[in-house]
């Protein structure tokens, strides 16, 4: 028998930092096998049944991973942020689509063997959109998941794509073979706006001025953020983040009308980030010094995304509103993972 496992790919982002810890806390989950290219910080590791060092493009370590685990859930976090996959734009193509094409094909693989779609958890972004002036941004309003999806970004292409492809082995893989495929994946994917946590910061991203400005904050140090005062996308705190995924991944499957939802929390400009940072950091030394080309990405994303969607076939409802998420998550955890 080999043992049921959840398969976490990029585990050592910030996502699955946080993924890991509050599985950890859920009663009878199976546990988790963690694959990622960098290992596993020492502190995460005590909350993990194995980490594997090891890349999603390594096809033949994915086989090994089907000989010795049932893979009942896979959380397919690993990928290149927007402003890194910009920088090397066909890398981050194979990451996060090849990448992404490995592990669905091994789900699927997963599925027939275990006789049980093996579901398959997937972070998708605001970044699958692309407004194309301010004008229409400022029109467009909370925009709805099949509205506005011609990203100017190699990362918002990668992960539209990756959406059809997980729609694609959900219900139409191999659709001409002669016997019907009769496990295929479950699919599932959240559209996330830009996520903050307290306890870590995100690598290469376009919304990261919104993180940074407040850990800088919190650690005394100035900060220029890249974009402009007026700049508007929507964010979440990032524990309502991993219960998107978790409650997501709970839904019966008859509840979901689709397989890509949008979720958010609340909409800032990054002149209100700054003002909420001041009022509890009044020391605080933040300015602005946008840089034209990463501002063009944040102002092709949306202000806001519609989620009604989410809330109406899973309940979806953030626990962190603006005020909750500074008062109550982001400046006390912070200032705990600081001591100031
Ligand atoms: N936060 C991500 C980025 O900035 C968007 O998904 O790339």
């Amino acid at each position: 028998m080999r043992p049921k496992i959840i398969l976490i790919t990029g585990a050592n982002g910030e996502v699955g930092h946080g993924l890991i810890h509050q599985l950890a806390a859920l009663p009878e989950m199976p546990p988790v096998v963690v694959l990622d290219i960098r290992g596993l910080d020492a502190a995460m590791r005590p909350y993990v049944y194995e980490t594997i060092v090891g890349d999603i493009l390594d096809t033949s370590l994915l086989e090994t991973l089907i000989n010795e685990y049932e893979i009942v859930t896979i959380y397919h976090l690993a990928a290149l942020l927007s402003t890194h996959s910009e920088f090397n734009p066909e890398v981050a193509h194979r990451v996060n689509v090849q990448g992404t094409v490995n592990l669905l094909r091994l789900a699927t693989e997963q599925s027939r063997l275990r006789g049980q779609a093996v579901k398959f958890i997937f972070p998708s972004s605001i970044a699958v959109y692309g407004l194309p002036d301010l004008a229409t941004k400022a029109a467009a309003g909370a925009v709805r998941e099949d509205q506005f999806n011609t990203p100017t970004t190699m990362y918002g292409c990668n992960k539209l794509y990756c959406e059809h492809l997980g729609r694609y082995y959900t219900f139409h893989y191999r659709q001409l073979a002669v016997t019907d495929e009769p496990f295929r994946v479950d699919f599932r994917a959240v559209r996330f706006p830009g996520l903050i946590s307290a306890l870590t910061l995100p690598t290469g991203g376009t919304s990261d001025y919104a993180p940074e400005m407040l850990h800088a904050a919190a650690q005394g140090k100035s900060y220029a953020a890249f974009v402009r005062e007026d700049t508007r996308i929507p964010f979440m705190a990032m524990p309502d983040a991993i219960r998107a995924l978790l409650m997501l991944a709970q839904t019966p499957p008859e509840r979901l009308t689709t397989r890509v939802y949008n979720v958010t929390s609340f909409s800032l400009s990054a002149g209100e980030i700054r003002d909420l940072t001041l009022h509890f950091f009044p020391d605080a030394d933040i300015r602005f010094e946008p840089h034209a080309k990463r501002q063009a990405i944040v102002d092709s994303w949306p202000a806001d995304i519609d989620d009604s969607t989410a809330r109406r076939d899973w309940g979806w409802q953030p626990q962190y509103d603006q005020q909750a998420a500074f008062e109550t998550y982001l400046i006390p955890t912070i200032r705990q993972r600081y001591g100031r």
